[in-house]
């Protein structure tokens, strides 16, 4: 048994982590949870929640006595993504701390990404720690394929206590739709869309690296892949699915890089470019660690939550960027 604390995990991803937690522990594992406000809610429901404030270091070293592993899932503001993950570095080394994930869960690296600059600057600082640490990668979250279905919840909304079937979805994941808009059945493909991505559902990395936990050892850098598809691919699965035809078109990675240069259009630029690259092709190390754990794949994901829709006719939308003030 270990006591593992989650650092932002009340919102977004980090919420879908700690709700798969709480499902999947049977008592193995203690769960912290570190957040800049009081949760009462969660607190009634039996967990530990300590509250921090970034900026001090005591209380930070406060807040982690007796934490085995430290899972940051910190997102929000890019300063905050960058000071609040070094405070809590430079305090899991005083508590005496043994493993730390920082807020990673994309793809290779941080190369033509500009928005991922500050975790290049973390994951510089994990690495100088002295802690035992990994780089949990995932690809893209699979979510993005789920944005805009009318489909009711399931069984696990239920129990996610989400309102809509989206939210399940989307899983804290912002509604997006990115290189391809499934509702309006459009295709925007970074080149020609051609080039194989790891996509994962969101609840699927939250097992793997509830797996995790109970390894030996981690390695420097832990992927898992929930399936490998190209955007080209994906797009002939929705079309068998929705039993329509999508428009698309392929876009010349110098007219994106001319479209990057307007800030509101840089990140979905640079990473559409970055996955037509290769950024997003992650190992399967937690997939051969753990082959009980069976991911969910594409072809399942846009059944589940595309299958039996009725849509018209594909027709061109404009694109929402998403931009730094989104993320
Ligand atoms: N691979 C993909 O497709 C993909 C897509 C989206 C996101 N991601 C990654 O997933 C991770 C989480 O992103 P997200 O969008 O889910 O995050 P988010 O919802 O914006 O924020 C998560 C948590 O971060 C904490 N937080 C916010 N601002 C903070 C600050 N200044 N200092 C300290 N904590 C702060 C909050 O917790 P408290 O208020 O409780 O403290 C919040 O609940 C990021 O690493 C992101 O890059 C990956």
């Amino acid at each position: 048994m270990v006591t593992v604390a989650l650092a932002g995990a009340t919102t977004g991803f980090g919420l879908t982590i700690l709700r798969t937690f709480l499902h999947l522990n049977k008592g193995e594992h203690k769960i912290v949870l570190l957040s800049r406000s009081p949760q009462p809610a969660l607190s009634a429901r039996g967990i530990d929640v300590r509250p921090v404030d970034y900026t001090s270091h005591a209380q930070l070293v406060q807040a982690l006595q007796g934490v085995h592993t430290l899972l940051s899932v910190i997102g929000g503001s890019l300063q905050g993504l960058l000071d609040s993950q070094l405070a809590l570095i430079d305090a899991a080394k005083e508590a005496g701390i043994k493993r730390f994930a920082p807020s990673e869960y994309a793809g290779n690296g941080y190369e033509g990404v500009d928005l991922y600059q500050p975790k290049a600057v973390v994951w510089e600082a994990t690495q100088k720690s002295g802690l035992e640490y990994t780089r949990f990668g995932c690809g893209l979250f699979m979510s993005v394929l789920a944005t805009g279905t009318p489909k009711g919840r399931t069984e696990v909304g239920e129990r996610e206590g989400v309102a809509t079937g989206e939210e399940e979805a989307l899983a804290g994941l912002r509604p997006w739709n990115f290189v391809v808009n499934v509702k309006a059945g459009t295709a925007d493909f970074a080149g020609d869309g051609s080039a194989p991505t790891v996509l994962t559902e969101m609840r699927d990395v939250a097992r793997f690296v509830w797996e995790a936990l109970s390894l030996e050892k981690w390695e420097p850098d832990m992927g898992m892949r929930g399936d490998v598809k190209s955007f080209r691919e994906l797009v002939q699965i929705l079309e068998k699915v929705q039993g329509r035809k999508f428009l698309s078109q392929d876009n010349s990675f110098e007219k994106l890089e001319e479209e990057a240069e307007d800030p509101s259009k840089r990140f979905y630029n640079q990473a559409r470019m970055a996955l037509e690259k290769g950024w997003g092709m992650v190992g399967d190390d937690l997939n051969r660690a753990f082959p009980n754990v069976k991911p969910t794949t594409c072809e399942e994901f846009i059944e589940k939550w595309w299958g039996g829709v009725q849509l018209g006719e594909a027709k061109w939308e404009e694109m929402k960027s998403f931009s730094e003030e989104d993320f």
